[in-house]
């Protein structure tokens, strides 16, 4: 069974079980050019993001506690009022116009609207982690990067170029295989399309919900990586789970050489006017309810389904909406990227 063999090779490929792993859909939530994290307040935010999760998403959200002021969720799991957003991807044309491109949901997640899957995962030693507290809120990776550096040296964001059709060349865990990953976007067409996959830090200074780059209150391992069951460093001593991202762009209607930039580079940007793919970068707000998070941690439940949470329907999640208070063009030929 294809599923089947998904689990094994992405999550055990070390042969590790980890006592916990979520890994579900969150749809669309919005698509507006706002960032409560990087830019609270400021509307228009700098660049487009597609946003997923709870209905609290505004230009500021408050540091208070989320799934109090958020009423409804695009994620299945219907206790994640969090918000999870990262930037789009741009086709750009030889006459310089830019489509944003299509998003498609993962193989297991039927009804999925755009969005990405969200993991959460549990030590892979076992040890305790201690799930985010309300309020809590962190980014990954770094807008500005467009080098070789920064956060990739944990191979913590990646490119996945799948080979075939239907995911083809899916048989390593994410940013392991050298053969379909990189860390910059693919300098090749993928035949299957490209999948992003951001990995955010794993232990916490265990004070600051927040700090002023968003990253100093977290960190990835002292050595190793989380998968490693590498230690979190003295400053930042409490473990929390793995957050990851990946979102599928189905680039397959773009795939035609013949309009692609006649220097044979590759034709792709993210929002921000990224065509490295160094700046890849993911948001983070926390907004589980009470101790719903920490309870499936402690489980051993795997998947999108687990008896310690309540679940919804996509046909229900797919309900949930932010109104879409920029008001811009983003999708279909436009002639620049909002804000660049
Ligand atoms: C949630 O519902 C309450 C009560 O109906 C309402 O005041 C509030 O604005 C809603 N929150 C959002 C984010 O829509
Ligand atoms: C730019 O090129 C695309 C792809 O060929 C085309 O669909 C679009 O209409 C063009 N836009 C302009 C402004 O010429």
């Amino acid at each position: 069974m294809q599923l089947k063999s998904f689990v094994a090779t992405a999550i055990f490929a070390q042969g590790i079980h980890a006592a916990a792993v979520l890994r579900f859909g969150c749809s669309e939530v919005v698509v507006e050019r706002l960032d409560p994290l990087v830019n609270p307040g400021v509307n228009p935010s700098p660049h487009v993001h597609q946003v997923t999760g709870g209905n609290a998403f505004a230009s500021s959200v408050a540091l208070s506690d989320v799934s109090q002021i958020a009423n409804c969720t695009t994620c299945s799991f219907s206790e994640d009022l969090s918000n999870y957003w990262t930037a789009n991807l741009y086709f750009k044309a030889r006459n310089g116009s830019y489509k944003r491109v299509p998003q498609i949901p993962n193989r297991f997640l039927d009804g999925e609207v755009g969005g990405m899957t969200v993991y959460y995962t549990s030590a892979y030693d076992n040890s305790k982690v201690t799930a985010f507290k309300p309020g809590f809120r962190m980014l990954a990776g770094d807008v500005n990067q467009r080098a070789p550096g920064g956060i990739t040296k944990w191979n913590a964001i990646c490119f996945r170029c799948y080979n075939a059709p239907n995911f083809g060349g899916d048989n390593q865990a994410p940013c392991a295989d050298k053969t379909v990953d990189s860390v910059t976007l693919p300098a090749k067409a993928c035949p299957g399309g490209i999948r992003t996959t951001i990995r955010f830090p794993t232990c916490w200074d265990g004070k600051n919900l927040d700090s002023p780059d968003h990253k100093t209150h977290v960190s990835y391992p002292a050595s190793g990586t989380f998968e490693t069951s590498g230690p979190c460093p003295s400053t930042h001593p409490v473990k929390l789970p793995q957050l990851m991202f990946e979102i599928i762009w189905d680039t397959t209607a773009f795939n035609d050489k013949s309009t692609w930039p006649a220097d044979g580079s590759q034709p792709f940007v993210l929002s921000m006017g990224d065509s490295t793919g160094y700046g890849q970068h993911g948001d983070y707000i926390f907004g589980w309810k009470g101790d719903a998070l920490q309870k499936a941690m402690d489980s051993s439940c795997f998947g999108a389904t687990c008896n310690q949470l309540k679940s919804q329907s996509f046909a229900d999640a797919n309900k949930c909406a932010v109104p879409d208070t920029v008001q811009e063009k983003i999708n279909g030929w436009i002639t620049e990227l909002p804000g660049m």
